[in-house]
């Protein structure tokens, strides 16, 4: 709701509507009486509007898009009556003001800001644009530049930034309501049509059609299949070709097109997802609202190759001091030099920079070799080779070495978390962190609880996430965890489809333009071709250790393509040999262009292993990759290693490049339709009897048996289906 209060000649309107003063219906409709009232109120001179609880608002309420009598539409009129009012209105920014937060601010003739706000239009993030007129509003106010970037990025700007591009009057540092009452004291009489934005022209920039077609051309690039920034930059050019109103309509009926678009739905999706997995749960009972997590004064990193590095980059950057250890000299001193490197690359970006990482003080970043300076370090990451062996060495070593209350992380890809615990005094303080590379950049850790795991160590994992500025997703132990295990059918589709008739540039091709930022073959030339190699040669699927005998496209009674084998063998491990499943210009190279020399391979190895090579259409190439995916996702919900469709979705859209437009793979397939999924399942399955991965997972072929509930509604039928066990 909004309070009224009348004091003096200001008429304070407060919203409220904690936590963040979202604009509900009931508080836009407390916004218009205020306003009326003040307005009929002759003692009444000005009107200052604030949120209550030090937030102005985060805008529009999310929940209301969806909801049967839609928000959309109602708050323009409000802005509106605020900018027509004969008294002058005051906003006073505190927290933040975001979306139609930022747009009722727009209406008012001044702003006050809080140097510790933040603004922003982020509705592009949710699939829609500032319906409210502030499309047309804020290119008259700070121009169509900085108007554009502002609302086809979604970003947050801090009230600094706010005030040198004319967006607020005034920043100040003590009470910022106070400076409001001030200001609007002092304005009272003024006239008011200056301050007006309908009534501004939208600020010449000289040459704006080249401008408007150079910035298109970047949105487009950007936007990878997204609707809402391309709709954003129309709405924006409508106000440097129309009159106010009529941009307003066009603003309205370009918010109308998003509002119904799917995507809308998957960006809003996605955005309760990423708040819905905080709230962790396992199936032993441990929750978030009952498991406390742990301080972490001091951390230690085991490790410093690729994953290290980025590991050690994103805790100095969270403020917590620590020890990183190696091996031995040389990898210390190559770790430390590009730890260093980064560390100067993220300083330079921050305000403040070297000097507020202060990664040069040996008391918050120590390099050793020495395994006894983590005697008193509340938390260890451990980032060494993917080797169990190894790993079982060291946890066997922190576990002699490290004080009672510890936290042991192993930064595994796939391994078994029970399996490194069962080497320590103390399984309940082991814990998977699955950190994904570059570390200090990519925002999922990926959090694997243990048979052991004790609450209190997930609480903490999850803490350290929050304090990482990342999305922490708790799932449960088995190979490959969520996000790897799901991959695994998906990348063996795309070599299955190779193998088929199909050729790398094409089935990236495909996901690519689905939306992902990489294609699997870029994507397996990038991460390096031996990295999976080393693990098929661990788990005897390939090498010395294969029996004789074993057949060469067939793995316990299962098929396998023994393609990426082949190419390591010929020392093809992808960009940094220089070749991979494509050709690059050198090694580390980036360029990938189509190589002859694998596709003339491809073409022999059909013909050695009598495969007839076929067309394969992009429908298929789609299909079987993305299917098989989400098939295995089905069988992990079943499984209970996640607590729900939510945390593979963020897991996807956070980790794995999955276009957020779509929601995620599960949201996927509940747009998709269970019915059609498992029909196609079935179909590829049946044609393919040797892969498992096709075979429906017993979870979907149950939900399209009850009618495709849902996807909110999806765990409900697993608690029924095993409560019948
Ligand atoms: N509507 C409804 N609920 C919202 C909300 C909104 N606009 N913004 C935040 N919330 C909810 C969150 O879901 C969360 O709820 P739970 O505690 O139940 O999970 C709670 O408020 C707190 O939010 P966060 O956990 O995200 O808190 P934070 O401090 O980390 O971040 C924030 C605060 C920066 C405001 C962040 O919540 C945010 O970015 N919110 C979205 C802002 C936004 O996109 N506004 C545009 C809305 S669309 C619009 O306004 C359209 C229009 O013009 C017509
Ligand atoms: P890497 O090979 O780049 O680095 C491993 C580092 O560990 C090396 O610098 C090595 O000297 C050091 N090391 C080995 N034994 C050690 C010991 N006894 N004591 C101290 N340091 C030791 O490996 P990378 O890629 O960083 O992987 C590390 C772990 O992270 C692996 O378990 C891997 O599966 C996992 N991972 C890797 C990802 C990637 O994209 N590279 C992504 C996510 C997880």
């Amino acid at each position: 709701m909004a309070q009224y209060a009348r004091g003096s000649a200001v008429a304070v309107i407060r919203l409220r509507n904690p936590p963040v003063n979202a604009l509900s219906r009931a508080v836009l409709q407390a916004l218009e009486d205020g306003l009326k009232k003040a307005d009929a109120d002759p003692s009444v001179k000005a009107v200052m509007i604030c949120g209550e609880n030090g937030k102005f608002s985060a805008g529009a309420d999310i929940r209301g898009f969806s909801a049967p009598k839609r928000l959309g539409g109602a708050l323009g009129p409000i802005v509106s009556l605020i900018e027509s009012s004969e008294k002058p209105v005051v906003a006073a920014i505190e927290g933040v003001a975001l979306g139609g937060g930022l747009e009722v601010a727009l209406g008012c003739h001044y702003r006050v800001a809080h140097v510790k706000a933040r603004m922003g239009l982020p509705e592009v993030t949710l699939g829609l644009l500032p319906g409210a007129e502030g499309t047309q509003r804020l290119p008259r106010l700070i121009g169509v530049p900085a108007a554009l970037d502002m609302i086809t990025t979604g970003k947050h700007i801090p009230a600094t930034e706010a005030l040198k591009l004319g967006l607020v009057d005034e920043i100040v540092e003590e009470n910022t309501i106070e400076a409001a009452i001030r200001l609007a004291n002092k304005v009272i009489g003024q006239p008011l049509g200056p301050r007006r934005l309908s009534l501004k022209p939208v600020p010449k920039v000289p040459n704006m059609e080249a401008f408007l077609d150079e910035a298109l051309a970047k949105v487009k690039r950007q936007a990878r299949g997204c609707l809402a920034p391309e709709l954003c930059f129309q709405a924006v050019r409508a106000a440097t070709r129309s009159p106010f109103a009529e941009g307003v309509r066009r603003e309205r009926e370009l918010f109308q097109v998003l509002l119904s678009s799917g995507q809308a739905q998957a960006l809003q999706y996605a955005f309760f997802a990423e708040r819905a997995v905080r709230r962790w749960a396992t199936p032993g009972g441990a929750s978030w609202s009952s498991a406390a997590p742990q301080p972490v004064r001091r951390a230690a990193v085991i490790g410093l190759g690729t994953m290290g590095r980025g590991i050690v980059t994103s805790l100095v950057k969270a403020n917590i001091p620590l020890v990183a250890l190696e091996q031995d000299l040389e990898n210390l001193n190559k770790g430390r030099k590009a730890v260093m490197l980064l560390l100067e690359r993220e300083a330079m970006k921050m305000e403040g920079g070297a000097q507020v990482l202060d990664f040069h003080n040996p008391a918050r970043l120590q390099f050793t070799v020495d395994f006894d300076l983590l005697r008193d370090v509340d938390l260890v990451i451990e980032a060494v080779f993917e080797n169990m062996a190894l790993k079982k060495e060291i946890f066997h070593k922190l576990s002699k070495i490290c004080k009672p209350g510890a936290l042991l992380c192993t930064n595994t890809s796939a391994l078994n978390i029970d399996e490194i615990a069962s080497a320590t005094n103390r399984p309940q303080q082991v814990i998977g962190t699955h950190f994904f590379s570059p570390a200090h950049v990519m925002r999922l850790l990926e959090i694997i609880y243990g048979r052991h795991t004790s609450p209190t160590a997930i609480a903490t994992a999850m803490q350290l996430a929050t304090a990482l500025k990342k999305v922490g997703v708790v799932v449960g132990n088995c190979f490959g965890f969520v996000g790897n295990r799901m991959m695994f059918p998906y990348v063996q589709q795309a070599v299955f489809l190779l193998e088929e008739g199909s050729r790398p540039d094409a089935v990236d091709q495909v996901l690519e333009d689905f939306g992902f930022k990489i294609g699997p073959f870029r994507m397996s030339d990038l991460a390096g071709l031996d990295v999976g190699w080393r693990s098929r040669k661990d788990q005897g699927l390939t090498g010395p250790s294969l029996p004789a005998g074993t057949p060469a496209r067939q793995r316990h009674g299962q098929r396998y393509s023994p393609l990426p084998d082949l190419l390591c063998e010929r020392g093809r491990f992808g960009q940094k040999t220089g070749k991979g499943w494509y050709l690059y210009e050198k090694a580390g190279g980036r360029t990938a262009t189509p190589d002859p020399w694998l596709l003339n391979f491809l073409s022999q190895y059909r013909d050695t292993h009598g495969i007839r090579t076929r067309f394969i259409d992009q429908e298929e190439i789609l299909e079987r990759c993305l299917f098989s995916l989400i098939n295995e996702g089905f069988a992990i919900l079943a499984e209970g290693i996640a607590s729900g469709p939510e945390h593979l979705d963020v897991i996807y859209i956070n980790g794995y490049g999955w276009p957020k437009h779509r929601g995620g793979p599960m949201f996927y397939a509940s747009t998709v339709g269970l019915p059609r999924v498992l029909a196609k399942l079935q179909k590829y399955s049946e044609a393919h009897p040797d892969v498992p991965g096709l075979q429906p997972s017993a979870f979907l072929k149950k939900l399209a048996a009850v009618g495709n509930p849902p996807l909110k509604e999806w765990m409900s039928y697993l608690s029924q289906q095993s409560s019948k066990l």
